[in-house]
């Protein structure tokens, strides 16, 4: 298919699903209010790749981050998504295969990977759903 249509109704701040995108994964997180703030006390200007919080969100939606699950260096499946998994030094998404730390806006922050985690074009369909594609 060439679209993903995804329900977040039972997303919690603090949660994140794993859904496919065009056959490759996709993050979908609701921020808590405590990674909202750690990324937007970042100044943009000293990222590797200059990305506020807000570029990377949709207005109104700020606590709802969309990310391609590939990692940017060579195409790992980054881990954070999951209950448990390894978030990385910057509470976001760690690649394990060469050491990429993404942040909580998913911006890479350390390791060799040269641009942060892709934002897939998407819409809300409604307050609590999302089409990807
Ligand atoms: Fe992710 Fe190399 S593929 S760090």
């Amino acid at each position: 298919e060439s679209t993903t249509e995804l329900d977040l109704s039972s997303l919690e701040a603090g949660q994140a699903i794993k859904a496919t995108f065009r056959k490759q994964p996709v993050f979908v997180r609701r921020l808590t209010s405590e990674e909202i703030a750690e990324a937007n006390a970042v100044p943009t200007g000293s990222l590797r790749d200059a990305e506020s919080l807000a570029d990377r969100t949709q207005e109104g939606h700020e606590d709802v981050l969309v990310v391609m699950g590939v990692c940017t260096h060579l195409g790992c499946v980054p881990l954070g998504a999951a209950e448990g998994e390894n978030k990385g030094e910057y509470n976001g998404y760690f690649c394990p295969c060469h050491g990429s730390h993404y942040d909580t806006a998913a911006r890479i922050r350390k390791g060799p990977a040269p641009t942060n985690l892709v934002v897939p074009e998407y819409q809300f369909t409604s307050d609590t759903t999302i089409l990807i594609g």
